[in-house]
């Protein structure tokens, strides 16, 4: 009770604060100011579970994952809209609209239609009550958690009328999907084709986390359901969106002729490409809702819309050549370089052919003539080979033989791992992924280095002071209190300071700090920091448990056996994992460790990179010690009252469940993702769906938190 108003007047204070910063870009308090408010509210929501806001600001962050998508009926059918191709379809479409109204000149509006996912968001009594996707345009799936990580929606509405349903657009901007597809090719991961099936595929997913990680947006574009509000127009209806500050679509052309919707088309055509998403087509409305009413729908769309379809533009060039660009981790990325061509608004020379497997498939040689489009109107991208105008000699590529099996950057061995469809250098010290190694080897959950972040990374390999993480060891106070960084900017962004010295203060703490790494930090942090591909936080800390020092790791037995898995797999079909495994079995090596990391750790520490590492080490004295060394998890996790108990968690808890996953884990136990007859308990919370029913089928106990409290003590 005592809290109630301290955590209303949180929300209240977080909300205006998003405001300001998403919407008005005129933040009024500092990040670490709002990073302080936002901390005093989740341990307020944390200790009051009672006081459960689904639209607290709290929730933007994502909360725990779903099961499964739960399905709603829309309040009002969510309908289709007919397209038109041509000025002509333009034409009859007027024309039925002046004929089914009696007019001559008719009040209409003209916007772009958006090339994003439909969703129709319903708030009640002035709180977001429930999203929905358009699904059959008469059930969608209810992806609230998702949506509620949309930083510029509004979750509350001052003063708002007892329902409203408003629809619109979630797609992702421009910038954003270019940088996610970016961070995807560097991670080695597939990339999204187009901004439009990076947000599907967002929205797709079940973890809220995943999705507030993406930078995803909403435009408003449509009036659903509502009650306690008038409207007459649809520009009634965009002053109530600006109003609640809800994001709404624009430009918007108000025009009553024929002529005046065609110039409308053509001027959008063109300004379009600088609205920062993704659009397809020009949407033409009546603005008058009576005039709406009066002409009504066919089964399928509303009589009183339609909408413009611009063609998508396409044009023809020669492929000169394919380059490759050894990306900030490695990854090898072949690049389309091509005879410039306008296409969609800008000038196109250089398109990324993403992969190997995506040249083969679209059979890509140099010499070809490709079409080139702007995939979603803004990356470019080669569509397909005109084969009738392929040169006789033009040779299928493949970057491997190519490049030699070299990176182009540093000459060391490349390496495809599998499940992969990426080329990598895995290097730990090529000069082109120095930056990214040093910054991610300083990081914090890396070796912590005091004052070590990217603008200084930048500036040691620049001035050649550091070429690899190893050679921070050897820098002095000195070379380091010279340092010349980049001039500080200003608060309005504008004018700069002069260009400033690291100076000898934060030189003598991250010296320090190198000083720290070396003698202190333990195994895990060190093999987290050498940016091995696949091997995270997590399998270093597994790693860590099964080994003493970092000179164990290189001739382990452990990691051997772990990466010879597959093979022994082949051996043995019916005894696969390493649970049976003769010698790993008794590890019970946690999932956090798999068969790719153990290859990708011994190919490591066989390649010439790693074994400069391993020398240049040992010149420096360092070998980091485990301090979680436990090889015999029963040993370690003895009179520990969960032990060899395997969990499973559903339903709605007192808190999330990762919360309880600790608990479990704290205690001996395991959470595993799904009820099998080896679950030993289904924690299970209100709610508690498929799984509950699983559990019971198979006579699996389900306990209540309560339940597990007994288990427990
Ligand atoms: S108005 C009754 N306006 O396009 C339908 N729709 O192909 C009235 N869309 O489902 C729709 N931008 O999700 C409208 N500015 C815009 C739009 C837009 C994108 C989507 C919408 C609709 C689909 C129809």
């Amino acid at each position: 009770m005592l809290f109630d108003n301290r955590i209303a007047e949180l929300r209240a204070e977080l909300t205006r604060h998003n405001q300001l910063y998403y919407q008005d870009a005129a933040p009024e308090v500092s990040d670490a100011e709002y990073d302080r408010l936002f901390r005093e509210l989740e341990d307020l929501e944390k200790a009051n579970p009672d006081l459960y806001d689904p639209n607290s600001p709290t929730q933007r962050v994502g909360g725990a994952p779903l099961d499964a998508f739960e399905q709603r009926e829309h309040l009002l059918p969510m309908l289709s809209i007919d397209d038109l191709f041509a000025d002509g379809e333009v034409a009859e479409f007027f024309k039925r609209l002046q004929k089914g109204l009696s007019l001559e000149s008719i009040p209409l509006t003209v916007e772009p239609k958006i090339d994003g996912v439909a969703c129709s968001l319903v708030y009640r009594d002035g709180a977001l009550d429930y999203a929905l996707t358009r699904g059959d345009g008469t059930r969608g799936d209810d992806i609230s958690q998702n949506v509620r990580t949309i930083q510029s929606l509004p979750l509350t509405l001052e003063n708002a009328p007892t329902l409203l349903e408003v629809r619109g657009e979630i797609f992702m901007p421009s910038e954003g999907f270019a940088k996610l597809n970016e961070q995807r090719e560097e991670d080695g991961l597939d990339t999204f084709a187009n901004p439009r099936n990076a947000t599907t595929g967002t929205l797709k997913s079940l973890d809220p986390k995943v999705v507030a990680n993406r930078p995803l947006a909403f435009l408003a574009h449509g009036i659903g359901a509502h009650e306690g509000t008038e409207m007459e127009t649809e520009d009634d209806f965009r002053k109530l969106l600006e109003q609640f500050q809800i994001p709404r679509n624009s430009p918007v052309w108000h025009v009553s002729t024929l002529e005046e919707v065609l110039a409308a088309i053509r001027e959008l055509d063109v300004q379009r490409h600088d609205l920062g998403h993704g659009t397809d087509g020009a949407v033409i409305k009546v603005l008058d809702f009576s005039q709406r009413e009066t002409l009504g729908f066919t089964s399928r769309a509303p009589r009183w819309a339609a909408a413009f379809k611009y063609p998508p533009e396409q044009k023809e060039t020669l492929l000169k050549d394919i380059t490759i660009q050894v990306g900030r981790t490695g990854v090898l990325t072949p690049v389309a370089e091509l005879d410039p061509v306008f296409v969609s608004g800008t000038t196109v020379a250089r398109a990324t052919l993403h992969n190997q497997e995506e040249i083969e498939r679209k059979d890509v040689r140099i010499g070809d003539t490709v079409v080139v489009e702007k995939a979603g109107e803004i990356i470019p991208s080669v569509v397909q080979v005109v084969l009738a105008k392929r040169p006789a000699d033009a040779q299928p590529y493949d970057l491997p033989s190519v490049l030699n099996h070299q990176c182009p950057s540093c000459k060391a061995p490349i390496e495809k791992a599998d499940g992969f469809v990426a080329w990598r250098c895995v290097n730990f010290e090529c000069p082109a992924q120095a930056v990214t190694a040093i910054t991610h080897f300083a990081g914090r959950k890396a070796l912590d280095l005091d004052g070590l972040g990217e603008s200084v990374a930048i500036k040691l390999v620049e001035s050649k002071l550091a070429s690899s993480p190893l050679d921070l060891f050897s820098l002095t106070v000195e070379d380091l209190g010279g340092l010349m960084l980049d001039p500080a900017k200003s608060a309005d962004g504008l004018t700069k300071s002069k260009e400033r010295r690291f100076g000898a203060k934060r030189a003598a703490t991250l010296v320090n700090s190198l000083e720290r790494a070396r003698h202190e930090m333990p195994l895990s942090r060190w093999l987290f920091a050498m940016g091995i591909s696949q091997i995270g936080e997590s399998a270093a800390r597994e790693l860590a448990r099964l080994h003493e020092k970092l000179s164990d790791l290189p001739d382990s037995p452990i990691v051997s056996d772990l990466a010879d898995l597959p093979d022994f797999e082949e051996l043995q079909k019916s005894k696969r994992k390493k649970e049976h495994h003769p010698r790993l079995k008794d590890y019970k090596i946690d999932d956090n460790l798999g068969p790719v990391a153990a290859q990708n750790l011994r190919a490591f520490f066989q390649s010439e990179a790693g074994q400069t590492v391993l020398t240049k080490l040992s010149e420096l004295g360092i070998d980091p010690q485990s301090d979680n060394y436990a090889p015999d998890p029963e040993a370690a996790s003895e009179g520990l009252p969960l032990v060899g108990k395997t969990f499973v968690i559903t339903g709605t808890l007192s808190q999330p469940r990762p919360e309880f996953k600790k608990i479990i884990e704290a205690n001996g136990g395991k959470v595993s993702g799904s009820v099998s007859s080896k679950t030993d308990y289904l924690l299970s919370g209100e709610g508690g769906g498929s799984k509950k029913t699983k559990a019971e089928s198979l006579g699996v106990p389900v306990i209540d938190e309560e339940g597990l409290q007994a288990l427990i003590s």
